[in-house]
């Protein structure tokens, strides 16, 4: 692949791979959008790493910020692939542990309840398609596959769960259905590279758990993405 562009949401999850690959700042590439680009240009390949961007002094996390990031980014840079690459929730019920990396084989919204018939539901969960090569990508680097779901809230509520658990998901994040969505709408094919920072069945308060291995699991990921970046540029 020629063009792979990494969605991003925060800054300290983007950092190891920032630094990794001397990516540098377009700067207000996206202006007056708050998304920001970094690019540099590899032997094969040209990487774009974007970030959500910030406001009020704190990263956007999110699914809006999410939206926007991936919109400007297909539409500015026209990437062969979306890559959304962070941290996430996961399961120690399903065999996770902290600092495991993940692809993601499927990808759904955990908290959208919208009563009414089928076709509602169907919008409300979302289940986008994900790239067609995400479980040989996983299979070939030995990474493990996990379906993402995805909501607005860092903690977990009763009915999140409820809902994450009749759909089978496993990796529970802030913004890849709503970058698979973005996607979807555009064709352009979206791989998830998720590392765990928080196990949201351990009993631990959630964010000082998530805060603790935050640069642990983002140094994680950013050494899965070199590896994904190598893969995808020999096809
Ligand atoms: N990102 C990292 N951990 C998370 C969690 N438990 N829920 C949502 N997003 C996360």
């Amino acid at each position: 692949m020629k063009n792979i562009c990494f969605v991003v949401a925060m800054q300290a999850e983007a950092q190891p791979f920032i630094d990794r690959y001397g990516v540098t700042e377009v700067p207000d590439f996206f202006a007056p959008l708050p998304c920001k680009l970094y690019q540099v240009q590899l032997v094969h390949t040209t990487l774009n790493v974007v970030l959500n961007g910030q406001q009020h002094g704190s990263d956007l996390v999110g699914c809006e910020a999410a939206s926007v990031a991936t919109m400007a980014a297909i539409q500015r840079l026209h990437p062969d692939i979306i890559i959304n690459s962070g941290t996430c929730g996961a399961f120690k019920s399903n065999g996770a542990a902290i600092g495991d990396v993940f692809i993601g084989n499927a990808v759904m919204f955990h908290d959208r309840r919208v009563p009414g018939d089928d076709a509602w539901g169907t919008q409300a969960l979302g289940n986008y398609p994900v790239y067609a090569g995400a479980v040989k990508i996983a299979n070939d680097l030995g990474f493990k596959l996990g379906k993402v779901t995805t909501g607005s809230s860092l903690d977990m509520q009763p009915c999140d769960l409820q809902i994450i658990q009749e759909n089978h998901g496993e990796l529970k994040d802030m913004e890849g259905a709503a970058v698979a969505f973005v996607c979807s709408l555009f064709s352009v094919p979206v791989l998830f590279i998720k590392s765990v920072t928080d196990l949201c069945d351990s009993g631990a308060e959630t964010f000082e758990e998530f805060s603790r291995n935050l640069a642990m699991a983002s140094q994680a990921v950013s050494d899965a993405n070199a590896k994904v970046i190598d893969y995808l540029a020999e096809g």
